[in-house]
């Protein structure tokens, strides 16, 4: 089958043939339907989030099951479903205490399954499993224990984006932190992650939700997802800007959602006495942030990370789906862009060029 290979970082993917290998026991083998292109698989590519060499990448995804391998009872052939990007095994300390995003067993196996060894592999070279998805491929091998299996009426485009980005950008604002009613908040980087979080605040009925973009393309992208105001740092200091906004007292809640040190101390920066700045970006893995350590003792400030959008799969993505079919979150305008497997490096340009909204893969 079909799959986009990194084996090397800084250099593009190629598309070629790779073997995939019969799920094993506790596996399933799936036909990709869609495969959201995300910057955490360019984190990868650059070198900036390190994973095991070569790689097939995407983590983004919606598919339909083909076949279970031995013991699998949770889906069968023929179902459609999304493949979250963090597999919970249900039995280490992280699951079993309600933090399905952090589970044990799952980073202990990173560029893996959960047996530590691989389906993909061409000739006699193992290919390594982003986050068990591998979605930037024909087919792959998921973990069967997290799979979320989809209503009849979610297009599969729309299901991809579940799996990473709007659980990611929602959940940031309505589980890792709950948003109060009529608190302010910022958003910093506003792509296919950031417009979420600022639908998250729109639900929890933030009052000024602020959008903090350098491309003025996103900023205007951003009033149809909650935005009430927006700040361009190449035009003015964010801080100042989000202050002066705030009547000078800073917001309640600042995202960081783009992925670098500086964002990071903008976000601290800009949250008021009492606030909490939440970060959602990867910046890269050797890059340490600034924080003013007597302003978070003297304000009490509070700087929080959020991964998945703290996210228990099983239970919050069927409520996104609902949310979603009630038209309470808005994914289809979220879709500006869907290309060929084969185009994936040309996605990656536009994501990297600042073309606005999500690109999906859809043709493979
Ligand atoms: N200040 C504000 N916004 C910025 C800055 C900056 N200095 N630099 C870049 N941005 C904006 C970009 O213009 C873009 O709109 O950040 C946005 C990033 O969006 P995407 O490229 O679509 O990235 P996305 O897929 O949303 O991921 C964002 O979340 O999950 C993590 O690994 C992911 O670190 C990444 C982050
Ligand atoms: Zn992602």
């Amino acid at each position: 089958m079909k799959a986009a290979v990194l084996y090397e970082y800084g250099q593009p993917l190629v598309v070629e043939e790779v073997e995939l290998d019969p799920p094993k026991a506790g596996e399933v083998h799936v036909r990709v339907a869609a495969a959201g292109v995300c910057r955490s698989d360019l984190h990868v590519m650059k070198g900036e989030a390190p994973q095991p060499l070569p790689i097939v990448l995407g983590h983004e995804a919606s598919a339909v099951v083909l076949d279970v391998g031995e013991g699998v009872t949770s889906v069968k052939p023929g179902d459609r479903i999304i493949t979250p990007f963090v597999s919970s095994c249900g039995r280490c300390t992280s699951c079993l205490t309600g933090h399905a995003n952090l589970c044990d067993a799952h980073s202990a196996t990173a560029g893996a399954m959960f047996d530590g060894t691989t389906r993909l592999h061409k000739g006699e070279q193992r290919i390594h499993h982003m986050s068990k998805v591998t979605c930037f491929a024909q087919e792959a091998i998921v973990p069967d224990k997290s799979c979320v299996i989809l209503p009849d009426d979610v297009p599969m485009p729309q299901a991809a984006l579940i799996g990473c980005c709007v659980t990611t950008g929602v959940g940031a604002a309505t589980e890792s932190v709950q948003v109060r009613p009529g608190s302010t908040v910022a958003v910093i980087g506003c792509g296919g992650v950031g417009v979420n979080v600022l639908q998250g605040a729109r639900l929890q009925n933030a009052g000024k939700i602020i959008a903090v973009d350098i491309n003025e393309g996103a900023l205007e992208f951003a009033m149809r997802f909650g935005a009430t105001h927006t700040v361009n740092p190449t035009q003015q200091d964010p801080v100042q800007r989000v202050k002066e906004i705030t009547n000078g007292l800073g917001v309640d809640y600042a995202f960081e959602v783009f992925g670098s040190a500086e964002t990071v101390t903008n976000a601290f920066n800009m949250v008021r006495k009492g606030g909490t700045a939440v970060v959602v970006g990867l910046a890269p893995a050797d890059e340490l942030a600034g924080v003013d350590t007597v302003a978070l003792v003297r304000q009490e400030k509070t700087l929080k990370g959020s991964y998945y959008g703290g996210a228990r799969p099983a239970v919050d993505m069927p409520s996104i789906i609902e949310m979603y079919r009630s038209g309470k979150i808005n994914i289809d305008d979220l879709i500006t862009r869907q290309y060929k497997l084969d185009d994936i490096n040309e996605a990656y340009a536009d994501l990297e060029r600042g073309v606005v909204g999500r690109g999906v893969i859809t043709e493979f």
